[in-house]
């Protein structure tokens, strides 16, 4: 089955959304207070998969631009490396844990079907007056995690928010597959979002779904339609299966076009870009994006040579490390925009 967006190079430009000059009020903008992230200490090198699968170093940094990954340890879980992230960017913003009203974490690997990683990020954190809940929008997931709390913080009902985007790809990894085993790796960032009135903050966002391309990248057990049995753990069913090519088509223009939506929408120009924060999939996919629209390198970092694709975590973990590297300042204006699983993908601006 093939999406629509593939099948019919549907322009995505116009979603008859762009007349309206503003899309978020000033007053009711969540700004992003604090940033974390963390890694596991474990490093997986591309010499070390070359003694697992048929694969070469050269290979892997040719094609995508990894270097190395990191993997999780046994006996944890995604919301151990949720939390880690999240209390970074909890001691940075300078929030009581008890302030917060709401957590949403973003994750295509729970720790457990259910509950929620999020609730479990919630005890752990000793949130309490948190609400908690997960979201899956693959790769998309932490844009559509904001855009979702920006919601929240528009509607008057909360003011302090925590998003983070946590995965253990590892665990979802089929170590025999070379077309996809050497892509991923483990990570998590977070942000915490507050109300503000200053002009800075989430000033537009634009989401975007087509579940045509579902089986173009997924899992196939472990669900409702296939749940576990001996057969599918044998053929491998509950790792990720990924036409390659087909994303790496769909994941070059759709990037594009709602990048274009987002700033032709609030009439600007992509030089004002002072970051674009583009989901870490693949350098050759960075790459032609930024240079389609004039950027320096500068301005749209690269840090998959050290962490592989780490999903939803790949964002908030780029965009943690200029802020705590101090390159990222205040009032810059900042787009970040992913693609993935569903097929889903989406942008946010924000003024830093
Ligand atoms: N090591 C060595 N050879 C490999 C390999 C590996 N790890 N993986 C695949 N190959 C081989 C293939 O078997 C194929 O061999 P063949 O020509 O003999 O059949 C050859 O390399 C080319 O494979 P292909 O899939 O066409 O390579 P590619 O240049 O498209 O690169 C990806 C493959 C996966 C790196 C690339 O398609 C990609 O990055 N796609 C997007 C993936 C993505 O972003 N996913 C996440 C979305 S959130």
């Amino acid at each position: 089955m093939i999406g629509d967006v593939i099948k019919n190079n549907y322009d995505y430009t116009t979603s008859g959304r762009e007349k309206i000059p503003l899309m978020i009020e000033q007053k009711n903008r969540a700004i992003i207070v604090g940033t974390g992230m963390a890694t596991p200490k474990r490093i997986l090198t591309n010499s070390e998969l070359e003694k697992i699968v048929d694969t070469s170093n050269q290979w892997i940094l040719s094609r995508t631009g990894i270097r190395e990954r990191r993997i999780l340890e046994d006996d944890h879980g995604c919301s151990d490396l949720a939390v880690e992230a999240a209390m970074v960017a909890l001691r940075e913003a300078g929030l009581e844990v008890s302030e917060l009203e709401l957590i949403i974490v973003s994750t295509v690997t729970p720790d457990y079907p259910t509950p929620s990683t999020a609730c479990l990020v919630q005890d752990k954190l000793g949130a309490r007056n948190a609400a908690a809940f997960d979201l899956s929008a693959g790769c998309t997931g932490f844009v559509y995690a904001m855009a979702s709390a920006q919601g929240f913080i528009s509607s008057g009902v909360y003011s302090n928010a925590l998003v983070i985007g946590a995965e253990v790809l590892s665990r979802v990894t089929n170590w025999n597959d070379r077309s996809t085993c050497v892509l991923f790796g483990d990570g998590a960032g977070a942000v915490v979002l507050q109300k503000g009135d200053s002009g800075r903050g989430i000033i537009d966002f634009s989401l975007k779904s087509d579940g045509g391309g579902a089986e173009l990248l997924y899992i196939p057990a472990g669900g409702s339609r296939k749940p576990a049995s001996e057969e599918s753990v044998a053929k491998h069913l509950h790792s990720v299966r990924m036409n390659g090519n087909e994303i790496f088509k769909f994941a070059v223009r759709v990037v594009d076009n709602v990048l274009e939506e987002l700033l032709t929408r609030q009439g600007i120009k992509a030089e004002m870009l002072d970051y674009l924060f583009l989901h870490q999939a693949n350098e050759r996919i960075i790459e032609h994006i930024r240079k389609s629209i004039h950027l320096t390198p500068e301005k749209v970092p690269i840090n998959l040579d050290r962490y592989g694709n780490t999903s939803s975590a790949s964002v908030p973990m780029i965009m943690h490390e200029e802020a705590a590297a101090g390159r990222l300042k205040k009032n810059d204006l900042v787009a970040l925009v992913a693609f993935g699983a569903g097929l889903t993908w989406g942008g946010v601006l924000l003024r830093w």
